[in-house]
């Protein structure tokens, strides 16, 4: 039983173009891969990137995203979206899994409730290539909920448990759990330290906290990520509680300095939205927590995605810049130009003519940050 649990609370057990869009185990073809496409050099496992990680977010952090963000920061860990274990075991399992190498250190999030099948999706995760391997404790969605996975589950601690043995069985890159800090029901931190004891005793060792408690009814998904507070002393006190265990906080933090702050207390912090809509947060993150020389340039990054957009146009007859573009609206928020930016993009990205050179247009028109150019540009 560990430390902070409760008395009796203990529980349970082509060419280069066909080389990148074709979906095979990373393993068996990473080291060509890179010897085409390499941008960024791969760096660290899960663990060393969970320092400063990007949360797995729903129709955001594809591999399209996820390749942007890691021209931001090479070293924060990255997280696929939640991907449910019948949709891997039934769907198309290369589609789903596909990522390009450089996008290392990754982790794959997973979401379902049944030990044998979330065994069976970690399994091919790690034979994908994967470092880490993530279960979904924390989604309060209403169908989500339907299929008896996310934060429902933190009802059920035997359960988990049970799914963490069977996952860790099956592989010996890290498992890991995202939770919230209780739901509607069982929200105290007492039963959130039973919990996460009863998960510590099936051997998982790294808790990603969503600082706040998620509401199972009446709550949307949005609302559920702005209205229940942010409650971060709780993860402070869960991780004085379980001093060995790996507690990394989540929810709400918008910049570097917030993150340190949160940093003298927990072991990493998680950002979500503002990874997402103002990436260019994470063009601190290496020196600043990793200790690496890596300081990119905005028009860099832009240059950086115009091979990797046109391999991926050029791949299949469907695919367009604006697959990609999409994630990349907030790159210059905050700055002059960005307006520009986002609009050039927005407004062209989605024709089939477009090309990546649009990337580099609309990064002159930021750069010179005016209506003037914009008309010249567009022209
Ligand atoms: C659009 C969207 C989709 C999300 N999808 C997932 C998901 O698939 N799995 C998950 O664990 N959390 C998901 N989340 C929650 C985030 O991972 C994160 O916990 C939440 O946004 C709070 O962090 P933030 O305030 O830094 O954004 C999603 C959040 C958003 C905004």
């Amino acid at each position: 039983m560990h430390p902070g649990q409760a008395p009796g609370s203990h529980c349970c057990v082509q060419n280069v173009t066909n080389l990148l869009w074709t979906s095979r185990p990373a393993r068996q073809h990473t080291a060509r891969m890179n010897e085409t496409f390499s941008t960024t050099p791969i760096t660290g496992k899960a663990g060393q990137g969970r320092r400063i990680s990007v949360a797995p977010m729903m129709a955001l952090t594809d591999r399209h995203c996820r390749y942007f963000l890691r021209q931001i920061s090479r070293s924060c860990l990255l997280y696929t979206e939640m991907l449910a274990t019948t949709a891997l075991l039934h769907g198309d399992r290369e589609r789903l899994l596909a990522y390009s190498p450089q996008e290392h250190p990754l982790a794959l999030q997973l979401g379902g409730s049944d030990p044998d099948e979330l065994a069976a999706c970690a399994r091919l995760a790690a034979d994908y290539g994967y470092d880490e391997v993530n279960l979904n404790l924390g989604c309060p969605s209403s169908r989500v909920q339907q299929g008896g996975i996310g934060a429902c589950l933190m009802k059920q601690p035997s359960r988990v448990a049970s799914c963490l043995q069977a996952m860790q069985d099956a592989v010996s890159v890290p498992v890991t759990v995202k939770i919230r800090l209780g739901v509607s029901g069982r929200s105290s931190q007492q039963e959130l330290v039973d919990f996460v004891g009863c998960l510590a005793n099936a051997g998982c060792q790294t808790f990603v906290v969503h600082a706040r408690i998620a509401i199972l009814e009446g709550l949307s998904p949005q609302e559920n990520r702005s209205v229940p507070p942010l409650e971060y002393e709780r993860v402070y006190q869960l991780k004085r509680s379980f001093p060995e265990l790996e507690i990394i906080l989540n929810g709400g933090v918008t910049d570097l300095d917030q993150a340190e702050t949160h940093l003298r207390e927990v072991d990493g912090v998680m950002l979500g939205r503002a990874a997402y809509y103002t990436p260019w947060v994470l063009s601190g993150v290496d020196e600043r927590f990793f200790g690496q020389p890596h300081q990119p340039d905005r028009h860099q990054v832009l240059e950086s995605m115009v091979s990797y957009a046109n391999a991926y146009i050029a791949s299949r007859d469907t695919h367009r810049l604006s697959h990609i573009s999409r994630h990349m609206l907030g790159l210059f928020n905050g700055i002059a130009g960005a307006r520009l930016f986002r609009r050039y993009l927005s407004e062209r990205a989605h024709s089939r003519q477009a090309t990546a050179e649009l990337l580099l247009q609309a990064g002159e028109l930021s750069r010179a940050g005016s209506t003037q150019s914009y008309m010249s540009v567009s022209q």
